[in-house]
């Protein structure tokens, strides 16, 4: 029989790549949750939409009421860094008191397995920036805090017998799905190729560094940038994992290796052949030096292997989709 997934934030950027990949194994039936504040309805290619928000408990209880959800895959969030800076309360309330009401519902329903969109925030800024999942966990944004809060939370419920959980600690997420069916479509975007893409398309003006005075090779940041369709896969894996082994754990979802703010804008050049204006400003509060994941354990435990470790390629599959919009 079909087992049942409830996605939250199923019409978002990732959300909208993991239903994708959930619709085509044909093992599911797929309830995507979203309140479209910033997911789009058409991005939905599987299953079936229940429009609603994570704060609206009473249409929640409904669903879980009314249906028995095998598993959740909970990616609802805001995940803007320096707005969580400038506006924590709205983080703290909808990453983290949501995400409690939404366990809260789902353990009284006997909904035993939950994946949670964790963050590489949740490292702070480390020591070497390269991290395991051993590393002291320490953020120093809101963000990567509201997102470590439920961490907590899902470790004392497993540890309680409540549920089992998979947390995917995400690095940087990019590109667009390599069909050309789904990508990024924020209103106000803030990460860093999308804005050079939206930059080479003459949609804004300039591209702004945020800090040259880091301590790295060339002053700049240096990230961690995961395809899309190769973190969604990373879901799959996961939650078949849950299924079979009944055991809650937590992996780093990146590819291991990074680069530098400066490298990103130079390879977005290259692949759209635009040569748009770049202005080097102050640091952006919140941001670490350098980010990157060991991503050992993923490949070890899961068996999860990238296909498309290739920050050009990343790119030009953003580059496919923007054009589009
Ligand atoms: N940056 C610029 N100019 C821009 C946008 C970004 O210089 O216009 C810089 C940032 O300062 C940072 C780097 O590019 O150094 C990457 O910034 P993004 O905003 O693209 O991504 P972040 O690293 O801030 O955050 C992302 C996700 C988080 C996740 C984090 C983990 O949004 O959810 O990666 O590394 F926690």
């Amino acid at each position: 029989m079909k087992k049942t997934i409830l996605v939250t934030g199923g019409a978002g950027y990732i959300g909208s790549h993991v239903v994708k990949l959930l619709g085509q194994s044909n093992h599911y039936n797929i309830i995507v949750y979203d309140n479209l504040s910033t997911g789009n309805r058409e991005s939905i290619l599987s299953g079936e939409l229940i429009e609603g928000d994570l704060a609206d408990t009473h249409l929640l209880q409904k669903i879980f009421t009314s249906r028995k959800i095998d598993a959740v895959m909970h990616f609802a969030a805001f995940i803007e860094v320096g707005e969580s800076v400038k506006n924590p309360i709205k983080y703290y309330n909808n990453n983290t008191c949501n995400a409690l009401n939404l366990l809260k519902i789902l353990t009284t329903h006997n909904t035993r397995n939950f994946i949670f969109s964790s963050t590489a925030a949740v490292y702070g800024a480390p020591e070497n920036g390269i991290v395991t999942e051993q590393t002291p966990l320490s953020p120093i944004n809101p963000y990567g805090q509201s997102k470590l809060f439920v961490e907590k939370i899902l470790q004392d419920i497993s540890a309680a017998g409540g549920i089992n959980y998979i947390a995917l600690r995400y690095f940087n997420v990019a590109g667009a799905d390599i069909d050309g069916q789904l990508g990024q479509k924020y209103k106000n975007p803030t990460h860093l190729i999308t804005r050079c893409l939206k930059c080479a398309k003459g949609e804004f003006d300039k591209l702004e560094i945020f800090g040259t005075d880091y301590n790295t090779p060339d002053g700049t940041c240096i990230r961690d940038y995961i395809h899309v369709n190769d973190l969604a896969k990373a879901h799959i894996i996961a939650l078949d994992y849950l299924f079979e082994k009944k055991m809650s754990n937590i992996f780093n979802l990146g590819y291991g290796h990074g680069f530098s703010v400066k490298e990103v804008v130079d390879i977005a050049k290259k692949v759209t052949q635009k040569d748009f204006k770049v202005v080097e400003t102050a640091r952006r509060e919140g941001d670490p030096p350098i980010l990157l994941s060991d991503n050992s354990k993923i490949k070890k435990d899961l068996g999860w292997l990238p296909d498309y470790d290739d920050l050009e390629f990343i790119i030009k599959t953003a580059w496919e989709w923007e054009k589009k919009l």
